[in-house]
C-alpha cells in the first residue's frame, strides 16, 4: 500500500521486509474488495498501489492481465521479485491513456491527499466503461490511534498529528469527487472493521507511523513509541490480550460510460 501517495509520502520509508512482518494483514483481508473487482481473464488491470504486489499476484493469478504500480522502490523491487508486472509511479501522476478495463486498488488511496489528481488520471487510464473498483481508510480510520500519537506527541510540545498526511473522506465525499470526473458510482459505503494485529500495536507503529516519531530525537522517540502502546493497551487490546486496530474502510465501484 503509499506526500503524494501510500508509499509516496518521502518522509515513510517503506521497507518490504517491515512491510511483509507487520502488515500481511492487509492483502489478507481483501478479499471482498477482489471479489468486487471481479478480474476476467485476458482483461487488462491496474493495480495502483500494488505494494509488494500480494493482491497484483492474487488478480494476475485469475487470468488478467495486471501492472502493478507504487511509489515505493523497495515495495515494487518485492513485487518483481514475484515475477510480477509493476513499475514505480506517482499515483497523483498517472501517464496512462484508455489502457485499462479495470483500475484495482487496496489500502493505498488514503496515502494520497490530492483525491481529485488521483481520480483524474484513473479515468484517462481507463477504456470508456471501465470501472475503477477500490478499498482504503474511511472517515474515522484508525481514530484511536491518531488520538494516542496525537496526545502523546503534544505532550511533548509537539504540533501532534492534527494534520496528519492520511486521507479518510466520507463516502459522500468521495462519491461526489468520483462523479465531478465523470463516473457512475454504482456502489460505495463504510465498512467498521477493527482488524487483528500480529502482535502489538507497537509493529503498526513502525511500520506506519515511524515518521511521526521522527520529530523526536532517538531516545525520545523509543519512549514515546512505547509510551504510545501504553496508551493504546487500554483502548484497543481485548480481555484476551489481542491488539485491534480501529480500521473502517471505503469501498466502491465506480464505472466510466461507455
Ligand atoms: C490503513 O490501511 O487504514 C492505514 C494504514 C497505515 C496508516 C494509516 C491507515
Amino acid at each position: 500500500m503509499t506526500s503524494p501517495s501510500r508509499r509516496q509520502d518521502p518522509a515513510q520509508a517503506w521497507d518490504a521486509n517491515v512491510y511483509a512482518t507487520n502488515a500481511r494483514f492487509v492483502a489478507d483481508l481483501a478479499g471482498a474488495v477482489v471479489d468486487l473487482l471481479a478480474p476476467q481473464a485476458g482483461e487488462r488491470i491496474l493495480d495502483l498501489g500494488c505494494g509488494d504486489g500480494a493482491l497484483t499476484q492474487k488478480i494476475a493469478a485469475q487470468g488478467a492481465d495486471v501492472l502493478g504500480v507504487d511509489a515505493s522502490d523497495d515495495l515494487i523491487r518485492a513485487a518483481r521479485a514475484l515475477g510480477l508486472n509493476a513499475e514505480v509511479a506517482n499515483g497523483h501522476q498517472l501517464a496512462f491513456d484508455q489502457e485499462f478495463d479495470a483500475v484495482f486498488s487496496n489500502a493505498a488511496l488514503h496515502w494520497m491527499p490530492d483525491p481529485d489528481a488521483v481520480i483524474e488520471g484513473v479515468r484517462r487510464a481507463l477504456k470508456p466503461g471501465g470501472r475503477f473498483i477500490a478499498e482504503f481508510g474511511g472517515l474515522g480510520n484508525v481514530a484511536k490511534i491518531i488520538a494516542a500519537i496525537d496526545e502523546e506527541l503534544t505532550g511533548r510540545g509537539h504540533p501532534g498529528l492534527a494534520g496528519h498526511p492520511w486521507y479518510f473522506p466520507s463516502p459522500q465525499e468521495y462519491a461526489e469527487r468520483l462523479q465531478t470526473h465523470g463516473f457512475v458510482v454504482e456502489q460505495i459505503g463504510l465498512i467498521d472493521r477493527p482488524t487483528r494485529l500480529p502482535g502489538d500495536v507497537g509493529g503498526w507503529l513502525d511500520t506506519f507511523a515511524d515518521a511521526f516519531l521522527r520529530v523526536l530525537d532517538p531516545g525520545a522517540r523509543r519512549e514515546a513509541r512505547d509510551k504510545i502502546v501504553d496508551l493504546l493497551g487500554a483502548r484497543i487490546r481485548d480481555a484476551d490480550g489481542v491488539w485491534w486496530a480501529d480500521y473502517v474502510r471505503l469501498r466502491f465501484r465506480a464505472v466510466l460510460a461507455s
